[in-house]
């Protein structure tokens, strides 16, 4: 929330004002800067201890004064005589014989730091272009980076250059790297831009706008909004010196001597801009200091962070034009927490850091709820949570029964003929069709009708929720998202002619029951029949009522579908694009198959528990791919703000989040966290099971398993808020899993078809095909 001075200004002119504000939240105070010092005193008394005959300089950040309170400190290890000066080429590989000692210089600094009580030690990278280890200086929570390297003295000479050129470049810088730090899209090693990229990037979208005033700061942010959303990045690359856009090179264009493009850096262009065949969306940015550096090229993540800039820019520009009491750079600037404060954001009240405000926000629900005011009392997530695990081993002939008829509907019968499927339409069908017979029972589930309109919901509910919340500023808000919803309403409305007649009959046959205790009448078990019995059971009459049953019959629906379907699809896209010769199908076939004949042909809600490879693979894709960059999100709730563990304040109404991507792609918590190990959790759960020498043990090693979650597994969040379906999900995705590779020959992948990425979220592909043939299996 905003200063209430602030409320008066103009857009544009408030923005400056809450730009200027926060590089003073963002920098180090005074308190910090001193902290930082004793650092740097620390690790240059301990390194020289260690490895005395190596020279040991600060760069980075602290050095070029673009720090911020939380940046790490930044240093490297290097050769005195392999420097260069202002013009020669820049960083690049130090001599392999100074490389090579250099980097048994970091092994050894690394050993002793582990040792040692004031530093904790987290990774080291030897192998990498520049060998790195990171580290945390105790006494501070400060983090250190010590990188073998050259020295970066004609990097360091051009931002100091920019920086006098632009007075407000530094605190754009700041925003722009904050923006897509709490993204995870600042680390360089998952695809992200590094500092060094995108302050160059700030630069160029100032240098090419060369009619802002060169100290505008509301300007120079959209700026560089207005340049990289719309950079077609197959096509362009961006020069920062001369400033300039180039077209890319054709991949096989035949290279020239230099002196035909008429000079080195055109000629650098040239070289560095060639379109990668598999890759041509890469993003080309030439370094200044060195023109053969592309400082985009690691970036794999380009997709994703030009669609993160789309969005915001499009909030940002809504927010400029009809500021409310909300701050201007609140969608750009949420908190995100580190792993390790996961416990205490999952233990605070809901009076303290609320989920329901955030659901209610991010599916537009003050909109978009079928039945006005239903959704102030979330019980049917209770109801998930209790009466739909407890029936899962009761209802699992059922969801098997359901998963093998769709399955069979939708990639056919046929023993001859292969088959191309869409996946995700197809999983859609059947997850619909499967999730339908728990909540509305049979013959509703298979009513094609029926199930067009709840796949129609479901669409467009997610559709215009996003419509609503991104799209639309919060001051027009009452008057057009009302129009925006209308599609989902009358969508909501022909899920309604089914569901509501369902529901008068299962009231009217509980009268009759009342009324004669002695009538046959078998309670059918599904999630309709429990909403009616809770009600019945609170004596809340109005939770009975058919439309209000039906408003939580189509949202429910919504929260099992989407989940459920994308992560499916992902985790088929994952296991067949694997090398063949791993024969990861074969192995979940013969899991399946012996699973099966254990439990004498029948699946079992034991025997399903069972299936420890299908379990992993299912995991090993919510990892791996996941659905998004941030979860477990948030909203501060008291007035006066509150303060996070690490001792920044933040004020009521911000959104506090984890970073899950990140955290899923942490080698901290990962043994080779950016490959794809289907059977990653059957090793890992097997380990822990073998140190078990007790039942509690055994039953505290099931870590491993889909549902469990923790700190650092969070795909269905973590604690009181986890996803309360995750039980369901599991059993119904495993069961789909071991009948696909039972009754389905498929054909290997080449190539993963790429996810989409849409500002934090990820979706899989919409119409990619697989192919499969019907197999003859006698079970
Ligand atoms: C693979 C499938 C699924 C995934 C990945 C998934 C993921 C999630 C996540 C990340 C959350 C938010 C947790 C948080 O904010 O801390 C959530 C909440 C929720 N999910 Fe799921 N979900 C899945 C399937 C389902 C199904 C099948 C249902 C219903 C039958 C369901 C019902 C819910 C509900 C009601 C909540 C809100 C819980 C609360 O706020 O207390 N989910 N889910």
């Amino acid at each position: 929330m905003l200063h209430p001075s602030l409320e008066t200004l103009e857009g544009f002119e408030r923005l400056r004002v809450e730009l200027e504000a926060f590089e003073t939240w963002i920098k180090p105070t005074a308190a910090e800067h001193a902290a930082r010092e004793a650092v740097i005193h620390d690790v240059f008394a301990f390194a020289k201890k260690i490895i005395p005959e190596s020279s040991l300089e600060l760069f980075g950040s602290h050095r070029t004064g673009l720090s911020v309170a939380t940046s790490d400190i930044d240093f490297r290890i290097y050769q005195p005589d392999v420097g260069q000066g202002a013009g020669d080429r820049g960083p690049n590989l130090t001599k392999p014989s100074s490389r090579k000692l250099n980097t048994q210089r970091l092994r050894l600094l690394y050993s002793a730091m582990a040792e040692a009580e004031g530093f904790m030690v987290s990774a080291i990278r030897p192998l990498a272009k520049y060998p790195l280890m990171t580290v945390q200086h105790l006494d501070s929570g400060v983090d250190v980076q010590i990188v073998v390297s050259n020295d970066t003295v004609a990097s360091r000479e051009y931002i100091k250059k920019y920086l006098a050129q632009y007075p407000a470049l530094g605190t754009v810088y700041m925003v722009i790297k904050m923006m897509l730090n709490v993204r995870g899209l600042s680390d360089v090693y998952h695809g992200g831009l590094g500092s060094y990229s995108i302050f160059m990037m700030v630069v160029a979208s100032l240098e090419l706008h060369y009619n802002n005033r060169r100290d505008d700061l509301a300007q120079h942010l959209l700026s560089f909004f207005s340049l990289y959303s719309k950079l077609d990045t197959s096509k362009m690359g961006v020069s920062v010196d001369p400033p300039m856009l180039f077209a890319k090179t054709p991949n096989g264009k035949p290279k020239l001597a230099e002196k035909q493009y008429g000079d080195a850096t055109a000629a650098g262009r040239h070289q560095i801009g060639v379109v990668d065949p598999l890759q041509p969306y890469l993003f080309c940015l030439q370094d200044p200091a060195d023109s053969l550096n592309d400082l985009g090229k690691r970036s794999y993540g380009i997709k994703h962070i030009q669609e993160t800039i789309r969005v915001l820019h499009k909030r940002l520009l809504q927010r400029v034009a009809c500021p409310s009491k909300e701050s201007l750079l609140s969608p750009l600037v949420e908190v995100i927490i580190p792993r390790e404060h996961i416990h205490w954001l999952i233990e605070q009240p809901d009076s303290v850091l609320d989920t329901k405000i955030v659901h209610t926000d991010l599916l537009a629900l003050k909109y978009m709820s079928p039945t006005n005011g239903v959704f102030e009392n979330f019980f049917h997530e209770d109801i998930v949570r209790r009466d739909l695990t407890r029936q899962l081993g009761a209802l699992t002939a059922d969801i098997g029964d359901e998963l093998l008829a769709a399955l069979g509907d939708q990639w056919g019968t046929d023993t001859e003929k292969w088959k191309d499927v869409c996946v995700y339409e197809t999983v859609q069908e059947i997850v619909t069709r499967t999730s339908n017979r728990l909540i509305v029972g049979l013959p509703l589930c298979r009513n094609a009708a029926y199930l067009r309109a709840i796949k129609a919901f479901a669409q467009s509910f997610a559709v215009h929720s996003s419509v609503i919340r991104v799209l639309i500023p919060d001051l027009l808000k009452p008057l057009l998202a009302p129009l925006v919803a209308i599609p989902t309403q009358l969508n909501s409305h022909q899920c309604n002619k089914f569901v509501i007649p369902l529901v008068q009959e299962r009231l009217a046959a509980m009268k009759r029951k009342q009324a004669d205790p002695e009538l046959k009448y078998e309670e059918p078990n599904d999630l309709v029949q429990w909403i009616l019995n809770y009600a019945g059971e609170r004596e809340q009459a109005a939770e009975s009522e058919p439309a209000n049953v039906a408003a939580r019959i189509v949202i429910l629906n919504f929260a099992a579908i989407h989940t459920s379907t994308f992560s499916f699809t992902n985790t088929l896209f994952d296991l067949l694009s694997t090398d063949p010769a791993a024969h990861y199908v074969d192995q979940l076939r013969a899991e399946a198959a012996t699973t099966l004949a254990d439990a004498g042909g029948v699946w079992s809600k034991a025997a399903l528990a069972r299936l420890v490879k299908a379990d992993s693979v299912i995991r090993e894709s919510l990892r791996y791919t996941g659905l998004g960059g941030r979860g477990l999100v948030r909203e501060v709730m008291p007035k006066e703000g509150i303060t996070l563990p690490s001792g920044q304040w933040v004020p009521q109404g911000t959104r506090v989040g984890a970073p899950i991507e990140r955290i899923h792609h942490d080698e901290r918590y990962y043994d080779h966290a950016d490959a794809y190990e289907p059977l990653r959790f059957v090793e890992k759960g097997e380990k822990e099971r073998e140190g078990a020498r007790t039942t509690e043990e055994y039953l505290k090693s099931k870590t491993q398993a889909l549902v469990t979650t923790s700190d650092t597994f969070v795909a269905f969040g973590h604690g009181r808020h986890a996803c309360p379906g995750r039980f369901f999900a599991a059993q119904e995705l495993k069961l789909l899993l071991a009948f696909i590779v039972q009754h389905y020959d498929i054909e290997p992948l080449a190539v993963r078809p790429p996810n989409l990425y849409v500002s934090d979220f990820t979706a899989p592909p919409f119409k990619a095909t697989i192919r499969v043939r019907r197999r003859v299996v006698s079970l």
